[in-house]
């Protein structure tokens, strides 16, 4: 979800009303994929290195995110929608870590859609917590080494219980993965579009879901497979 910042910039209008309209475009967006029976949706909130702007913005950024959950986790949950979050914890404070934790309590046996919330979350912290996970059961004498492998390593980046996502939508212009999940996205069509997030619409979306359809998926077989959105 890029362009926050752009957006606000040409309203002449403070970043954090930039992120303000993203929250709403989110909503929407949202609703839309519960609608089209999207199985799972990840979304990029908070990057590990988000960290690094200015410290009013982080802070902005934090209370939007609470302020988000206050408002929107009781909705999701009668909509059907179970909550997850992806991405180290420890450096949130702790009212937010407990509503994260409480929200994926209550929401964990819906079925409708899976949301993912990416926050704090880096594709190279994953990988690197996927490793260290496997060393201690190597040095635990519960793993062999010869088993160490693909398979292994992905049961335990994030995600390994879902399908592997199918769609990655990044909005604002940029053409780059941002340390976003790079393990999972090795067969991932990737759609961009310069639409700012803010102005993001359901139609938009409705767009990029179009134009996956079109796409011819081989996995680097010949043959090619029916594309079908399950994870975006
Ligand atoms: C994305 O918008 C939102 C977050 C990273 C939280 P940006 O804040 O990156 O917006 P730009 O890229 O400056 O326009
Ligand atoms: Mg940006």
């Amino acid at each position: 979800m890029d362009g926050n910042g752009r957006w606000a910039k040409q309203h002449g209008l403070p970043r954090v009303i930039g992120h303000r309209r993203g929250a709403t475009a989110l909503r929407h967006v949202v609703r839309a994929c519960v609608q089209r029976q999207v199985q799972v949706l990840t979304v990029f909130a908070f990057s590990s290195e988000n960290w690094h702007r200015p410290e009013t913005e982080v802070k902005a950024l934090m209370v939007l995110f609470m302020h988000s959950l206050r408002r929107e986790v009781e909705k999701l949950h009668e909509a059907g929608v179970r909550l997850r979050f992806i991405g180290e914890r420890g450096r949130f404070d702790n009212a937010l870590r407990q509503k994260m934790e409480a929200a994926e309590r209550l929401t964990a046996d819906n079925s409708c859609m899976t949301m993912v919330i990416a926050v704090n979350y880096g594709g190279r912290w994953d990988l690197a917590q996927a490793a260290r996970a496997l060393a201690a059961e190597v040095s635990a004498g519960q793993l062999a080494l010869d088993a160490v492998n693909e398979q292994a390593l992905g049961k335990h980046v994030a995600l390994a219980d879902l399908p592997e996502p199918d769609l990655l939508i990044r909005s604002g212009g940029e053409q780059r993965i941002s340390n976003f999940l790079l393990w999972q996205m090795a067969y991932t069509e990737l759609y961009f579009t310069p639409t700012l997030w803010p102005d993001f619409r359901v139609d938009d979306l409705d767009l990029a879901l179009t134009w996956f359809a079109e796409r011819e998926r081989r996995f680097g077989r010949v043959e090619s497979t029916q594309p079908r959105v399950g994870h975006a």
